[in-house]
């Protein structure tokens, strides 16, 4: 029989998309989240006696949802995802994205151990470390707000795993984009919004941050075959990096999302206010190919475009902006 699965910010980038793969695999796929207003726009008919409004800070909440739906399986997606929020709020993102996993490793450890927990980690939680690519095994050695939230959740489902014999996958992911983000502070959603809506577009940075870029079904892909891995095997613990070949900076990503717009011209304005982020990142992803048999199969610019024509179908959603 099919694993009763929970999503944590199952409206967010990843959790939506992974809810909609999951349930094509016919899966009973169950969301909590706390963004009240998402369900209005409705754009993925979602079943709505399968999600929760709510939030994860809510112990109990989290624990008569866990019992009554026999969940076996939680994705923990859910967390203060933006870097300048994390800066403008650090205690806020400390205590959601620390607190929040601890919550669930904690009722896990004490109301079944068999409950797979399966959380989403980042390349952030490694920090600036200056070589040439982070492993699995490079130290977690971040600084800002979000970094330093991803790497203490990290950790402490390492410790959670090592200690209490819980079965845990922490995947870190770099940079991910495509259909149904809603965070206006991206590079590639924000940048392609401003195309549609032709508006200049800012550059927080120097334009020369480095990092992956992931399309967000190549991550899915990464946090199933996890999933299965962690069924099928007696293994407690694994760690994956989910890198990508496509490594670049701002200026750069910005020239490939321009192309797909030939005919119009495109405003662009770097601020360079933002200091307060790791300058390159790179993941070596060798890991996960080899022993879950993991690939990248979505070029960048198949990605791009899907992204592009779902926020052309979509611009309605983002009045405000
Ligand atoms: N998007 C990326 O580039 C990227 C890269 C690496 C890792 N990650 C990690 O992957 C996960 C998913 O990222 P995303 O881009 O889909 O995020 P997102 O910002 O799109 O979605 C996060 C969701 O979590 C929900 N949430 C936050 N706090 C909550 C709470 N206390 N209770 C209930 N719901 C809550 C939000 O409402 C939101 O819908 C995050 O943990 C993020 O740190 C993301």
């Amino acid at each position: 029989m099919k694993q009763n699965i929970l999503i944590t910010g199952g409206f967010g980038l990843l959790g939506s998309n992974l809810y909609k793969f999951l349930k094509q695999k016919n899966y009973n796929v169950f969301i909590l989240d706390k963004k009240k207003n998402f369900l209005k726009k409705n754009y993925q008919r979602l079943d709505k006696k399968n999600v929760f409004l709510g939030d994860y800070l809510d112990k109990d909440l989290i624990k008569k949802i866990i019992v009554k739906k026999k969940i076996k399986v939680i994705f923990h997606t859910g967390a203060v995802t933006q870097v300048l929020d994390a800066i403008d709020s650090p205690e806020y993102t400390y205590t959601n994205n620390i607190f929040g996993t601890l919550n669930f490793l904690e009722i896990i450890r004490k109301i079944n151990k068999k409950i797979i927990f399966i959380y989403s980690s980042s390349d952030k939680a490694y920090g600036e470390v200056g070589k040439k690519s982070y492993t699995e095994n490079t130290c977690l050695n971040s600084v800002f707000p979000y970094d330093v939230s991803k790497s203490c959740s990290d950790l402490i489902c390492q410790s959670y795993s090592k200690t209490f014999n819980l079965k845990v996958g922490i995947l870190r992911c770099g940079n991910l984009y495509g259909p149904g983000d809603f965070n206006r502070n991206r590079l590639i959603n924000g940048f392609i919004i401003s195309i549609l809506k032709d508006k200049i577009f800012k550059i927080r940075s120097s334009g020369k941050l480095v990092r992956d870029y992931l399309f967000v079904d190549d991550a899915v892909q990464a946090y199933y075959l996890t999933m299965l891995s962690l069924i099928n095997s007696n293994r407690k613990l694994r760690i994956y990096n989910v890198g990508s070949k496509y490594n670049m900076n701002v200026f750069g990503m910005i020239k490939k999302i321009s192309k797909l717009n030939k005919n119009k011209k495109i405003k662009i304005k770097v601020l360079n206010t933002s200091k307060k982020e790791i300058t390159s990142q790179k993941l070596n992803y060798k890991k996960i190919s080899k022993e879950l048999g993991w690939k990248q199969k979505v070029n960048l610019d198949d990605g791009l475009q899907k992204t592009y024509n779902w926020y052309k179908e979509h611009i309605h959603f983002f009045k405000k902006y």
